[in-house]
């Protein structure tokens, strides 16, 4: 299976030094039908990992944006701080595995070897915000964070690789791929704010936004059993 994707030449620069920074972004990757069939399969693995709602680590004040995840791997926050597990904080059981249309998109995107390890699936309602942010709890920067949007437009927003570096903001859409690789793979970024009513594709409204990861380096031992370290594909 193969999903309906544009080629990497049609990935839009978003100007001539993203391209170098490594900044994708690839605008309606998902048609409608693709984006319909991502969603069938992400409400089966939150039927069996449901959405949770994280906390900060430090000020233990509940993040607005409810998570879940799919894959070996699970980002989780708590009092425990910032970490990748291999069970739902909740129900205890391994995350459900990582959908193959998705596992797909990275291969054909991701510009690298191996495969993904976490796939965090944000829930955004109306008011959901994220701040901004590094993703740097993962050891190999070298892999791309990669990530798709269903539902309701947001206001996506990227600097650089300090806090303060100016920032700047663009829409993602639904069906929409982003990739932070290269120079941008620590790129400061965070969403504004959803844009309601932006789209048909759930039900509830709202927005999912679903990211995907390599955490250890390939080669390094094992943070999973090796049953677990590759599932689903081959690399
Ligand atoms: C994230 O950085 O975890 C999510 C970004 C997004 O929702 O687009
Ligand atoms: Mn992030």
């Amino acid at each position: 299976m193969k999903p309906d994707v544009r080629q990497d030449q049609d990935a839009r620069p978003l100007t001539r030094g993203d391209m170098a920074s490594g900044l994708r972004l690839y605008p309606g990757y998902l048609d409608r039908a693709r984006q319909v069939e991502l969603l069938a399969a992400l409400r089966e693995a939150l039927a069996a990992a449901p959405l949770f709602t994280p906390r900060m680590p430090t000020s233990g004040r509940p993040f607005t944006v409810r998570m879940s995840n799919c894959g070996p791997l699970g980002w989780v926050s708590d009092a425990g701080g910032y970490r990748y597990a291999p069970t739902h904080p909740k129900t205890g059981r391994p995350w459900p595995p990582i959908p193959a249309l998705l596992r797909a998109a990275w291969q054909e995107l991701g510009r690298y070897p191996h495969p993904p390890q976490a796939c965090l699936i944000n829930f955004y309602g109306p008011a959901a915000k994220m701040g901004l942010h590094q993703d740097r709890d993962e050891d190999d920067f070298d892999a791309p964070v990669f990530s798709l949007s269903l539902g309701d437009s947001c206001l996506f927003r990227i600097g650089g690789r300090s806090r303060g570096d100016p920032t700047r903001s663009f829409r993602l859409h639904s069906g929409d791929a982003l990739v932070l690789g290269g120079g941008a793979r620590l790129a400061f970024h965070g969403v504004d704010r959803i844009l309601p009513g932006t789209s048909t594709l759930l039900a509830e409204g709202g927005r999912f936004n679903l990211t995907l990861r390599r955490v250890t380096c390939p080669g390094a031992a094992a943070a999973l059993p090796p049953d677990r370290e590759n599932v689903g594909l081959s690399a």
